[in-house]
């Protein structure tokens, strides 16, 4: 109990101390949330920096944003990154934002880590910056993170893949790895997650990865799209799969399941237990008819909300609420960016219906089956 009061205060006093730009070894008293206050005055502009929309989540934060935004009093300037020069399209975006003098920044970065010098501008000019669903490393003008809980979202993937292999049949099982793209921090988390789980399984014989590919960059699948993650699974079908069968995928969400599974019906094998993430109304058809045993659900009208409530307590004076101090994921390089960790949950047939219960159209279609 002690200990989490401790944690909980050092996350209070950092906060504070990003939003008054005080170093760590400044005197100063705790600053209360009413600096950050005057500067986030009602009807005042955020901006919302989205990365391209690689996957439906970031089509509905744009939406959901829109909206929480305008119902909590403010302007809202929502824009995504260009497909095509995703990295300096968002880093002009930022810098356009913070030149307009937009009051807030939520910033769900395409690189993360290439954003260094766009934060630092924004935070000269009095901007709370606020990193979104994706960490922004290496740097220390982050005020705050909100995000779902990225090492969990791993961990319970690697358990569904394990209990739907246990569902199939006797170990041992022949398994294959895909992790997301190595620009995006959370990748790498995720990956590690569901490697905490699976490593020693792999260890006790229990999953053979038959490639042997068992490392991140080994794994990994650049710029989230699923055509490489579909070319890299037809590659491993073709050389390691002509006299065995794949029973089991490590998949880090389902836009890449689906190309995985592609490739899988191309090479004309058997439905191997595969995960994902985002609960896709592309993949819950999936989900019920058992072609895809699982994904997770990270609301993203939750995630959005999240941030604009932090926003309005801020603005308010008043000491954000929820916020925690987790080295273990959200220590950018320069500091453990204080941070709102929402719950994922994860989905396979068994509990679609009820996990879906807020989400009408999500719910709707686990119900048709
Ligand atoms: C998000 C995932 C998403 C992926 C690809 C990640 O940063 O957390 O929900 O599937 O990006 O867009």
């Amino acid at each position: 109990m002690k200990k989490k009061l401790i944690v909980g205060a050092t996350a209070v006093t950092l906060a504070a101390m990003a939003l008054t730009g005080c170093s760590a070894r400044s005197t100063a008293p705790a600053a209360s949330g009413s600096a950050a206050g005057a500067t986030i005055p009602k009807g005042s502009t955020i901006g919302v920096a989205l990365p391209a929309k690689t996957s439906q989540n970031w089509v509905l934060a744009g939406q959901d944003f829109t909206q929480a935004i305008a119902k909590a009093g403010y302007k809202a300037d929502v824009q995504y990154a260009p497909a095509s020069n995703t990295v300096p399209g968002q880093q002009q975006q930022i810098t356009a934002m913070t030149t307009k003098g937009d009051k807030v920044i939520v910033i769900g970065a395409a690189d993360g880590s290439q954003l260094g010098s766009q934060v630092s501008a924004a935070k000269k000019a009095g901007i709370t910056v606020i990193a979104w669903d994706r960490l922004i490393t290496n740097t220390p003008n982050v005020d705050y993170y909100v995000a779902f809980n990225n090492y969990h979202v791993g961990e319970l993937q690697g358990q569904a893949l394990l209990d739907g292999l246990k569902a199939k049949g006797k170990a041992p099982y022949n398994v294959e790895l895909f992790a997301g793209s190595p620009d995006d921090s959370n990748a790498k988390i995720f990956f590690n997650g569901a490697m905490s789980v699976l490593q020693p399984k792999i260890d006790d014989g229990t999953l053979k990865v038959v490639s042997g590919q068992k490392s991140f960059t080994e794994v990994d699948t650049q710029g989230w799209l699923p055509a490489n993650a579909q070319a890299r699974a037809t590659n491993l079908l073709t050389k390691y799969y002509s006299k065995t069968d794949l029973d089991g995928v490590l998949s880090p969400n389902d836009t890449l399941a689906r190309g995985i599974l592609t490739a899988v019906k191309a090479a004309g094998k058997s439905n191997p237990v595969i995960t994902g993430q985002d609960s896709e109304t592309a993949s819950i058809p999936l989900i019920m008819n058992g072609t895809q045993y699982s994904t997770i659900y990270k609301d993203t009208n939750l995630e959005a909300n999240a941030a604009v409530k932090l926003v309005k307590e801020l603005a308010a004076g008043s000491k954000p609420t929820g916020v925690v101090n987790d080295p273990k994921q959200n220590n950018n390089g320069k500091k453990v960016v204080p941070a709102v960790e929402l719950t994922p949950v994860l989905v396979t047939k068994d509990n679609a219906v009820k996990a879906y219960a807020n989400n009408p159209t999500l719910e709707a279609l686990a119900k048709k089956g």
